[in-house]
């Protein structure tokens, strides 16, 4: 199954639960939309591209459990829903993105509520479909960037559970692996959530590609050694200037891959950029709560001590001047990126 998807014979919005990932595959399945919202911030789905897939179908539950008979009363619901499901988390774009472009797309329907509903779902089901396409688009760009015999490091979970399905990063990886290259991945363990080495460890092992978890302070040392001769990661917002936010541990990536010669690729489709913001200092940081970073045990025990404290930003951002390049569905931008960004960036036609 997709990591996100509608399901049409019970009306319902189903989702891959990854908290529980790899011990359990569990389907969660909802009918309200305040759930979706929940589930995003408690990370049931995650992934800038999966959340805004999320969202989408969540506006599509919001239409349908309104009980609005004439559509401005709908559409009103529809605002209130997503007003509360952009909330859910701040960083990724593709929240709000894939939210305006349900409502600005169905902005000329007129006719009944249950037109409107539909005209929600349709979209919703769009925006699902074209994450996968978009994907493999990037994918085959991506992957003539990687030689046979390559060793990449790889930080988070940038695969089908973080999108759709097919992935962003991973997916170029993926792809690479799929053409006959013998490539190996340096799977960042990516504290405190450990995306890496649960999510993409488990994808990885799905599709065949060999790969070795390492502790994210590793990675310096992989590179100065000469032991990576790459580097992928996703993004959850890019701004304009091409500084990419994404999963806390990219900066310090970036600059050892920086210091190493070692490229370094974001991969990022054009619905993960926010061109509104100059520089990455606008991007809004989520800070998760201190008991993600706390509650590492080791030996069965709790490792720091009672009453310790703890800061848990989610992601940083990555200044444009350690990329070597952006990986797009519509190919590879170069610097400047101010100036070759929005090249790529085709405007939405809602
Ligand atoms: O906190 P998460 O797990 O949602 O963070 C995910 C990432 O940082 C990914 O790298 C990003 O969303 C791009 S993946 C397609």
């Amino acid at each position: 199954m997709r990591t996100v998807e509608w399901n049409y014979s019970t009306s319902q919005f189903q989702m891959i639960d990854q908290r529980l990932l790899p011990g359990e595959f569990k389907v969660a399945v909802y009918d309200d939309y305040g759930k979706v919202a929940q589930a995003i911030t408690n990370m049931v789905v995650r992934g800038a591209p999966a959340i805004g897939a999320a969202a989408a179908f969540g506006l599509a539950l919001a239409a349908q459990q309104s009980i609005a008979k004439d559509i401005e009363n709908l559409r009103a619901d529809l605002i209130t829903a997503s007003d509360c499901l952009k909330e859910a988390r701040p960083t990724a774009v593709n929240l709000a993105w894939a939210l305006d472009r349900i409502l600005s797309a169905t902005v000329d329907i007129h006719g009944s509520a249950d037109h409107l509903r539909e005209a929600v779902l349709i979209e919703a089901q769009k925006i699902a479909d074209e994450d996968v396409e978009i994907n493999k688009r990037m994918a085959a760009h991506g992957a003539k960037l990687i030689d046979d015999g390559d060793t990449v490091i790889h930080h988070c979970n940038t695969g089908a559970l973080a999108t759709v399905d097919w992935g962003t990063a991973l997916g170029v990886i993926r792809m690479a692996h799929e053409q006959g290259k013998h490539i190996h991945v340096l799977v960042d363990e990516t504290r405190p959530r450990l995306q890496g080495a649960r999510l993409t460890a488990w994808e990885l092992t799905q599709y065949g590609v060999p790969f070795d978890i390492i502790s994210d302070n590793a990675a310096g040392s992989f590179l100065s050694s000469r032991q990576a001769q790459k580097v992928f990661v996703g993004s959850d917002r890019t701004a304009a200037n091409g500084d990419v936010a994404n999963k806390i541990g990219t900066y310090m990536l970036a600059l050892a891959a920086h210091d190493n010669d070692v490229p370094f690729y974001p991969v990022v489709p054009t619905s993960t950029m926010d061109l509104s913001l100059a520089s990455g200092d606008m991007i809004p940081i989520e800070e998760r709560d201190q008991a993600e970073v706390l509650g590492l045990t080791l030996l069965g025990r709790q490792v720091p001590p009672e009453g310790a404290t703890a800061r848990n930003p989610a992601f940083d951002v990555t200044p444009h001047r350690l990329v070597t390049g952006i990986v797009t569905e519509n190919g590879v931008v170069y610097p400047p990126f101010d100036i070759n960004l929005s090249k790529f960036v085709r405007p939405f036609e809602g």
